[in-house]
């Protein structure tokens, strides 16, 4: 006899025939509702514009090709997609603006709607594998059709890099022009307030500012690492010179000096600004040390959600990464080293914007060079220091009731 589970219902079934009947009885309780007046399904989802909304270029010049509607679906999800991304960033960045952050009780929806922001970009990082199952040949039998359309026309792609805080100095331009020559009138003044508007990077800034333990008359964390770590790494090297002299120790020993001038360099504002003049840093001095404190701490109630919410935030740096790099890919095998429609060097260009230019968080990847063992983080003795269990849940200059505030309020 079988013994799968699956069978053994299949088997049940048939011999409980009244159960069945019970069932299908059971499956029809419901109440038929649509004629009943009010909204439908498809006039709520206004599918009459969705639905109809896909116009083959190929079919209106009399020439029908088959994978331009997948082409045209493929596109027009993207946008849907990219639109519900922004509905979340927006609402994020409209609690971080109003300070509604500061009843910390936000932070979870804070948190929540950045990590919804990650999930649809996986899918957006995969979506690309359904249309690569059109080939390049059938993408030649339509692309003349496209004239000169191009997702580097794509609106609500480059107001999404600005909201999030893609650098507009950072930017690869295309055929040595700026990125918002492809746009016009209200398009063109929309792209100018989102580069003017505080974006995620610079609110997120805000907010590590104010990380409780920085302060310098108070746990003073970063008073406390520098000398922790100076005396860490002079404990080092007093042992590495006990060592019998040899290859071995010398090779310790060099490892050890570089190490040591990371860590120089870290608490060298100085070099900090320096690497912000650059581009190659993006939040402030003080904002880093509260990420890093953050780090440090996570297992403390005040910093696990806050520590969530720097690994989404990473999280979607790499996933735009990766939605970059399978883009590229897929341009790379449908058009070789064509022209773009939009009119860029096409791969090559795109190829050049897979880089840590337009990663946002970037500071926050970095945060890992600067990691030490844990003996060397200052302690946090919780009969002294209270702040990582006391959150800050009610700021009476925006609540006066008492609950906790939020954007719904
Ligand atoms: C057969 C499929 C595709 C091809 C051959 C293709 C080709 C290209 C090329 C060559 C560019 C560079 C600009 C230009 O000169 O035109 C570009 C940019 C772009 N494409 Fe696509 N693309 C495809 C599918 C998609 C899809 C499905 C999306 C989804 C919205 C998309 C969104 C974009 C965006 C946002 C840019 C601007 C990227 C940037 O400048 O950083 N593309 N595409």
């Amino acid at each position: 006899m079988s013994g799968c589970p699956f069978l053994a219902k299949a088997h049940h079934f048939k011999t409980d025939p009244e159960k069945e009947e019970d069932e299908d009885e059971d499956s029809q309780k419901g109440t038929n509702k649509d004629t009943s007046g009010g909204i439908v399904y498809g006039e709520y989802l206004q599918l009459d514009k969705i639905i109809n909304a896909q116009k083959l270029q190929s079919e209106l010049n009399g020439n029908k090709i088959h994978d331009e509607h997948l082409f045209i679906v493929t596109h027009q999800s993207y946008e849907l997609w990219f639109k519900q991304i922004m509905w979340e960033l927006d609402s994020v960045r409209e609690l971080f603006i109003h300070n509604y952050v500061r009843d910390e009780r936000n932070m979870l929806k804070v948190v929540s709607r950045i990590h919804r922001i990650t999930m649809i970009f996986r899918l957006l990082v995969d979506q690309f594998a359904v249309l690569e199952t059109m080939t390049a040949l059938d993408f030649f039998d339509f692309r003349q059709y496209l004239s000169s359309a191009s997702g580097f026309q794509s609106l609500q792609f480059r107001l999404l890099e600005n909201k999030i805080g893609v650098s507009e100095k950072l930017r690869v331009p295309y055929n040595r022009r700026h990125y918002r020559d492809k746009f016009h009138g209200q398009e063109s003044e929309d792209l100018i307030k989102t580069e003017q508007d505080p974006t995620l990077l610079q609110l997120v800034e805000k907010w590590l500012e104010r990380t409780p333990g920085l302060e310098r008359d108070g746990f003073n964390f970063w008073g406390k690492l520098q000398t922790n770590i100076d005396d860490g790494f002079r404990m080092e090297k007093q042992k590495l010179e006990k060592m019998p002299n040899g290859e071995k120790k010398q090779d310790l020993l060099e490892d050890l000096t570089k190490q040591m001038e990371v860590f120089t360099y870290l608490f060298d504002f100085k070099h900090h600004e320096h690497l912000l003049s650059k581009g190659e840093r993006r939040l402030s001095y003080r904002a880093l040390q509260g990420a890093l404190m953050i780090y440090f701490y996570r297992e403390e109630p005040r910093f696990q959600v806050p520590f969530q919410l720097l690994t989404y935030l990473m999280e979607v740096d790499t996933l735009m990464t990766k939605w970059r790099y399978n883009h590229v890919c897929m341009v790379h095998r449908m058009i070789g080293n064509k022209a773009g429609t939009g009119g860029s060097s096409g791969y090559h260009y795109l190829r050049s914007t897979v880089s840590d230019r337009y990663k946002v968080f970037v500071d926050l990847f970095n945060l890992a060079t600067y990691l030490v063992p844990r003996s060397w983080v200052p302690k946090l003795n919780p009969t002294i220091y209270k702040f990582p269990f006391t959150a800050e849940c009610n700021d009476s200059s925006y609540s006066s009731s008492g609950s906790c505030s939020s954007e719904e309020d």
